[in-house]
């Protein structure tokens, strides 16, 4: 695996399973565009580190992707800065869980944006840079709740559904371009996203939070375990390596046995 002279964006990139697929790629040599909604001396300090630990080139770009004149300027921006495009990887995500009679609709309305329509409007800008290259890797990050269903998350499971849906739809628009579009869908993973369905677990075991991850693995995750971030970064690295360039249109559990149930 070789990614020195592309170079990649990944959105939602400067904690969790998104800076982890950075990290990846950047071992793989890839120039690093990195995104998020931190500060910007935060986001450059960061690129910083990274650029050292990995010898590449990695540039800070913030945007706020529930808006949707920046989520569509965003790969443009990129591609002034860092000199083109190849590896586009939708990741940036949030979740609301709450009944469906009781979801607020600012909520479902946030969550469509960010974790859908977004992905949608980066890879409406990506394609024809990656045509115009002559090689593409697109990479959504979506769930298993792309793949399944689970109670009191109906717009994060329908906007995970929808990403899954999009994916195919580009891998079959670009499937002679020498573009692949997978997705990958993570089980429960060590993130700050999760934390709040911890720490409602962890409440009826009074507070014991090693309790609620037990509480929440025992529910769905076979394996037991929460899933390491790196081990998703390698999978996305994987997938945008030329041994992956015959899986397109996919949408790949990583979610230690979740949905062979
Ligand atoms: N953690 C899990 O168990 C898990 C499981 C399956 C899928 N996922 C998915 O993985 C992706 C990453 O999640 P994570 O667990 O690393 O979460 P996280 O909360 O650690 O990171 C989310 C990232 O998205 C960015 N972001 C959020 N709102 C944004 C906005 N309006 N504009 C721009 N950026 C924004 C944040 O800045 C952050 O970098 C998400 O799409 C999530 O749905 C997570």
């Amino acid at each position: 695996m070789n990614l020195k002279g592309k170079t990649a964006l990944v959105t939602g990139s400067t904690q969790g399973i998104g800076l982890a697929i950075a990290q990846a790629l950047a071992r793989q040599g890839a120039d690093i565009a990195l995104h998020g909604l931190c500060t910007v001396q935060e986001g450059e300090e960061q690129a910083a580190r990274l650029s050292q630990d990995w010898q590449v080139r990695v540039h800070f770009v913030p945007a706020d992707l529930s808006n949707a004149a920046e989520a569509s300027a965003l790969v443009g921006q990129v591609t002034a800065q860092l000199g083109g495009l190849d590896i586009l990887v939708n990741n940036a995500g949030i979740q609301h869980t709450a009944p469906v009679e009781s979801f607020p609709l600012e909520k479902w309305d946030a969550i469509q944006a960010i974790n859908l329509r977004a992905p949608f409007l980066l890879t409406q800008a990506a394609v024809p840079e990656l045509r115009r290259r002559g090689w593409g890797r697109i990479v959504n990050v979506a769930s298993v709740h792309g793949l399944v269903g689970s109670v009191h998350k109906a717009a994060y499971v329908a906007a995970k559904h929808g990403l899954v849906g999009l994916t195919k739809v580009v891998a079959l628009e670009t499937a002679t371009d020498r573009i692949t579009v997978n997705a990958i869908c993570p089980g429960w993973t060590e993130t700050p996203l999760i934390e709040p369905q911890i720490q409602e677990r962890a409440a009826s075991h009074g507070g014991d939070r090693d309790a609620g991850v037990r509480d929440l693995l025992a529910a769905k995750q076979p394996n037991l375990t929460l899933l390491p971030t790196a081990l998703i970064g390698e999978v996305v690295a994987f997938l945008c390596s030329e041994a992956a360039s015959g899986i397109t249109g996919a949408s790949l559990p990583v979610d230690g046995g979740w949905t062979a149930q």
